[in-house]
């Protein structure tokens, strides 16, 4: 099923550590080349070291909020390839928690900065290459909080409801050079992102962790966690060619968000 990811090459935003990473193992496992950046040079020290790192992956130091870093980290892909196939905007923050009268506008402005303008960053960069490429795909990293409201992570929200602004007029442009541009919505993802979100939360409003966790999984039909690998699979699904009409969508994978309280 998965033959026409092989030889793909795709570039994924803060790719060193969770869902990034889960979605770069699983394209270089389908025999995909992956470009990942990554601000933590740790866990880029570490990538190197995969066994999965068998020349197809290629692993670069860079903050996705700063268009300069961004520069370098195209020019050093750049010197390995001039076309590519996918550009994955997976780059995101939690932002932080609490009611709009107590959050601070530097926290706003860092929230709206690395979710949303570095996106404009990376796609900027990456169109000319995929343009080379006669086709390709760009998949956005939205959230059920880009679909609902957010109480108390509201630059969050804002930041994930401008992804699926800039995912629907990206598609409107893009569309006549064969290059398709959809969102994804990812849910309560099981790991240590939401494992800080929920502690946030939990003392913000000085209840248990268990309470604040059991709140987040009673929000869906399915009433379960979210995988990383869930996404992934949505990942090499929108880059495969079977995905080859489908553009300007905003593609929940969260088992049917239902209310966020
Ligand atoms: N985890 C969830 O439950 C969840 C839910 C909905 C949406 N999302 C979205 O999915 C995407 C990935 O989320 P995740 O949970 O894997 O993220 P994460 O918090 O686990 O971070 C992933 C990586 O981002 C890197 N990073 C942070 N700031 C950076 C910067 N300025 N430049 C470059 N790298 C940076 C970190 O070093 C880390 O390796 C984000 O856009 C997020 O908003 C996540």
């Amino acid at each position: 099923m998965y033959k026409n990811l092989k030889n793909k090459k795709i570039i994924i935003s803060a790719g060193a550590s969770g869902i990034g990473w889960s979605t770069a193992k699983l394209f270089l496992s389908r025999g995909a080349t992956v470009y990942i950046c990554d601000i933590d040079k740790k866990l880029i020290n570490k990538t190197k070291k995969h066994p999965l790192n068998n020349k197809k992956l290629f692993s670069y130091e860079c903050d996705a909020s700063n268009e300069n870093q961004v520069s370098t980290f195209f020019q050093q892909v750049s010197k390995k390839t001039k076309k590519i196939d996918a550009l994955i905007n997976n780059i995101g923050i939690a932002g932080p928690t609490g009611t709009i009268e107590k959050l601070k506008s530097k926290d706003w402005e860092q929230t709206l900065k690395v979710n949303v303008i570095s996106h404009f960053y990376f796609s900027r960069l990456a169109i000319p290459m995929l343009k080379k490429n006669k086709n390709g795909t760009i998949i956005n990293f939205s959230s059920t909080a880009g679909i609902f409201g957010f109480p108390l992570r509201s630059p969050y929200a804002a930041s994930k409801w401008a992804v699926v602004g800039i995912t629907k007029t990206m598609a409107m442009e893009l569309g006549r050079f064969k290059i398709r541009v959809n969102a994804i919505c990812p849910g309560t993802i099981k790991g240590d992102r939401m494992g800080r979100v929920i502690r946030d939360k939990a003392k913000f409003l000085k209840v248990s962790k268990k309470l604040v966790e059991k709140e987040f999984l009673s929000m869906t039909s399915l009433k379960n966690w979210i995988y990383e690998e869930d996404i992934g699979k949505m990942c090499c699904f929108l880059v495969s060619e079977d995905a080859e009409r489908i553009s300007g969508q905003i593609i929940s994978v969260d088992g049917n968000t239902i209310s966020m309280h």
